[in-house]
């Protein structure tokens, strides 16, 4: 093996391009763990990650949504197990890990997608902050939150005896800017953020350099949970739809399958010295001032 550093870039061509196999991007043979895995964004992310050879573990609350999403997989050849699990129940989830590793012995990658806002944590437009249910407020902290962290200590404990891993979390455009209506769930995504760099630097730290915590923060994307906010009966936008239109440059709502590439980069090694960052995919929602 030659060193590649210290050859041209016409000796360096020369060599990858006829003697080296691109590893760059390989992910084929990983263990990912998507929480959510059987929702809109997490379902979309495994089955691309099942096309690059991943070996997948979807996770979500519901037996069903979680069985169903790992058969698509294992019936277009590629490898899954779904696994219903409460992100909230440490219980849960040191029983999912157990299980993962009887079947594979590792853990490489963690995707905390599961989460969401509840119908009770949003504000109507009539109502007023001091309207708002604080018990639903505490529910969607738990679920976006702590759904994130204790995965993360369950899986990631893993992946620091092995000392080597990679966390994604999602964020959200509502982290970092003042969204009307969903306070809990912004405080809560806001809180993903702080935790993301927190946890890249403690296991950056303690563990090594083969570990690294980043999260996505997707704009937005039409789903089950957002769809009637966004979107009218017969499809037409609501007049909260059309500001968010209005405000992001590509004048659309994002795709699910626009965050798998981003998702296959922090998967992979092209990531390797990239920690405690939180990507936006968002057509350039936050990039944006709205003039
Ligand atoms: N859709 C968007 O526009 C958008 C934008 C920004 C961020 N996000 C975030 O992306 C993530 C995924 O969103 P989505 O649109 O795919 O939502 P979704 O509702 O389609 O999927 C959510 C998944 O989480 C699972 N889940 C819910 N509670 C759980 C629990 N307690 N334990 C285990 N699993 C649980 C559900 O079973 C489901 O599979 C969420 O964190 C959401 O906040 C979504």
């Amino acid at each position: 093996m030659i060193d590649l550093r210290y050859t041209s870039l016409a000796e360096k061509l020369h060599y990858t391009l006829h003697y080296m196999e691109d590893t760059l991007f390989d992910v084929a043979d990983k263990v990912v763990v998507i929480t959510g895995g059987g929702g809109a964004l997490g379902g979309s992310m495994a089955h691309y990650l099942a096309t690059k050879g991943c070996k997948i573990v979807v996770l979500s609350l519901h037996e069903a949504s979680s069985a169903i999403r790992a058969e698509e997989i294992t019936t277009a050849g590629g490898e899954a197990i779904g696994i219903a699990a409460d992100v909230t129940s440490e219980e849960h989830l040191h029983q999912v890990k157990d299980t993962i590793l009887k079947k594979w012995d590792r853990i490489d990658v963690l995707i905390n997608a599961a989460g969401g806002n509840l119908p009770g944590a949003t504000i109507s437009p009539e109502q007023t902050v001091f309207d708002v249910s604080t018990d639903a407020i505490r529910k969607v902290l738990d679920l976006n939150l702590m759904g994130s962290v204790l995965p993360t200590l369950v899986f990631g404990k893993v992946m620091a005896d092995q000392q080597t891993g990679s966390i994604i979390n999602i964020s959200s455009m509502a982290a970092s800017q003042a969204i009307t209506r969903v306070l809990g769930y912004s405080i809560a995504k806001a809180g993903i953020d702080m935790f993301t760099r927190w946890m890249a630097t403690e296991m950056a730290l303690k563990f090594g350099d083969g570990i690294r915590v980043n999260a996505i923060a997707p704009g937005f994307f039409i789903g089950k949970q957002n769809e009637r906010l966004l979107t009218q009966e017969d499809g037409s936008l609501t007049a909260r739809g059309e500001t968010i239109v209005r405000n992001t440059p590509m004048k659309r709502f994002g795709e699910a399958d626009e965050l798998v590439g981003i998702v296959h980069y922090l998967c992979s090694d092209a990531s390797k010295f990239v920690t405690g960052t939180i990507i936006p995919v968002d057509g350039g929602f936050s990039a944006f001032s709205g003039v």
